[in-house]
Order: C-alpha cells, then structure tokens, then sequence
C-alpha cells in the first residue's frame, strides 16, 4: 500500500523513462469498418436500399471505440453546409497542436490536409471534431477552428505521418479504440501505412459495377513493391436479411498466399 505517496518517486529512473517511453510510443488500436458491395464499392448512389444508413451504423455501433475517424470528403458530409467565411484579416496562429472547449468522452477526427472543412460547431453527433492538418493550412483557417472550438493537431508539414498521427490521438485525448470509417482513400492509406489492426465489413448482396467510382481500399495506382494484405477470419454473421457482418483480425508480417 502506498497512500500518501506520489506515484512517480517510486520509480527509478530507468523505470521512469521506459513509462514515459512507453507511453510517447502508444499508438490505439485501430478497426476499419465499411458498408460495400460485392464488387467492393462503398458509394450507395444507386442500391437502392431503404433507411441506407442503418446498414452501417447498427454494426458499427456494436464496436466498442473512443473515437471514428473519416477522411475529408467523407467529413463533408457532417461538416458545415453554409461555408462560413474565414475571420478577415491577418490571423497570428502558431502552428501547434490545439484542444477546444468541449465535454464529450468520444471522439470524431477528420483527416483534412489542407483545412477544407468548415464548421458551425465542434460536435458530430455526440462526437468531439478533432482536425488533422499538415503545416500548410493558412491562419486564419486554425483561426476559424480556434473560433469554433474545434480541436486540431499536424501530422507533418506538408504530408501527413499517419503514425505520428495515431500516436498524438492516443496522447493528446487517450483515444485507445479508434474506428476508421472511410471512405476508401482514407482506408488505402491506413492500410498502406499498415496501421489496421481489424476489418469489419458489412457485405451488402449488391453488384455496382461503376468503374472509378471508390473502393473499400484505395491505396495506391498500379502495382508496384507493395504486397496484399492478409486477414484471419474472427466472426461472420448473417444479418439484415441477406447481408453479412465479416469480422476479420490483420495477419500481422503475413502478406497474401502465405
Ligand atoms: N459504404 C461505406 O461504408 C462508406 C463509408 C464512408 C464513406 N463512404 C463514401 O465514400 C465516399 C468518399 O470516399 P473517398 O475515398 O473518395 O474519400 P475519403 O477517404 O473520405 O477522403 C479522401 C480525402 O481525405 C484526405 N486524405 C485521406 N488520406 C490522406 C492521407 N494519408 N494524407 C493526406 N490526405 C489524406 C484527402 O483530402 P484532400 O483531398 O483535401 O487532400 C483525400 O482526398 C463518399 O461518397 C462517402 O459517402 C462510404
């Protein structure tokens, strides 16, 4: 028992650094989960499907996370309609990471370089925005966020470092279960930066067919050095009639065929 006692004296140095070590390295564990045909297309445009929405979000809400994560276009969606203009003028705003006002436990993180989305508010839903940025965002965007609440941090200076990135989500605002969302760009980078821990794929009995239009996973053009990624079944379940629920782990240093 030791009531009365800071917690960190009773670490040696060593000790201590391997914790803070530790603790600067942590990135969380990260789920991808999609909606998509047979054919692997995610947009719904021409499915047909009645209250589409439900199709996603029943099973995505049986996955325990701190946080969902989207890519830009995908924000859009959520993000302000009325385009609200930037605050005039010359805004001085350090480029360092930033959390605004906000009471809410979970989290939804958009991965937006360039600062394209605008906001009314800081919450989705029931969910935090949280920003990821690179350096090149003018001012008087961090301004508009600033205004507004909205959290950001920078994930690199003119690219984004996805690992950098993870590991500031789980430091910053302890997010340890994070759920990618899409859409298929965001998913292909996740992937390619080998960053998906699971696959949660809701397989609606659905051909598209649409040649361009995006996939689950949209990594990269062509085929060069890159190798497949391999998945070990964990659970499939019929559900919504003829739809199935697949859950699948990553096979971590495995690549496809072995
Ligand atoms: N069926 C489903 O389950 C499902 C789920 C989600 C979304 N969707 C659909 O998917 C469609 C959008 O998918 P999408 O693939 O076109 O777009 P997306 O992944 O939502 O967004 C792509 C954009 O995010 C930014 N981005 C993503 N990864 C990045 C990285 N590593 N580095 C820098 N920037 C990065 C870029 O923004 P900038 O262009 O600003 O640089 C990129 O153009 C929408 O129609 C949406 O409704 C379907």
């Amino acid at each position: 028992m030791f009531f009365g006692t800071c917690p960190t004296v009773l670490f040696s140095g060593t000790a201590f650094r391997i914790l803070f070590k530790t603790h600067a390295t942590m990135r969380p564990y990260i789920i991808c989960h999609m909606l998509g045909s047979v054919d692997g297309r995610i947009k719904q445009n021409i499915w047909g499907l009645k209250d589409h929405h439900k199709y996603f979000e029943e099973p995505a809400a049986k996955i325990k996370a701190d946080a969902w994560l989207v890519g830009r276009v995908t924000m859009q969606e959520f993000a302000s309609k009325k385009n609200p203009p930037l605050p005039p003028g010359r805004a001085r705003v350090p480029k360092e990471d930033f959390v605004g006002e906000h009471s809410a436990k979970t989290y939804a993180v958009v991965i937006d370089p360039s600062g394209k989305c605008r906001w009314d508010t800081n919450t989705v839903s029931t969910e935090h925005v949280i920003e990821v940025l690179t350096e090149k965002v003018p001012a008087r965007y961090l301004a508009h966020l600033r205004e507004k609440k909205v959290s950001y941090i920078f994930g690199g200076a003119k690219d984004l470092d996805l690992n950098t990135v993870v590991k500031k989500l789980y430091k910053v605002f302890g997010i340890k279960r994070l759920r990618i969302d899409g859409g298929g760009h965001v998913n292909g980078s996740f992937l390619k930066a080998g960053l998906i821990d699971e696959f949660s794929l809701v397989l609606a009995p659905i051909a598209d067919g649409t040649i361009g239009s995006p996939t689950t996973f949209e990594a990269e053009e062509g085929y060069g050095k890159r190798k497949a990624t391999r998945f070990h079944l964990k659970s499939v379940k019929r559900i919504f009639g003829d739809f199935l629920w697949i859950r699948y782990t990553v096979a971590k240093n495995a690549t496809a065929g072995s």
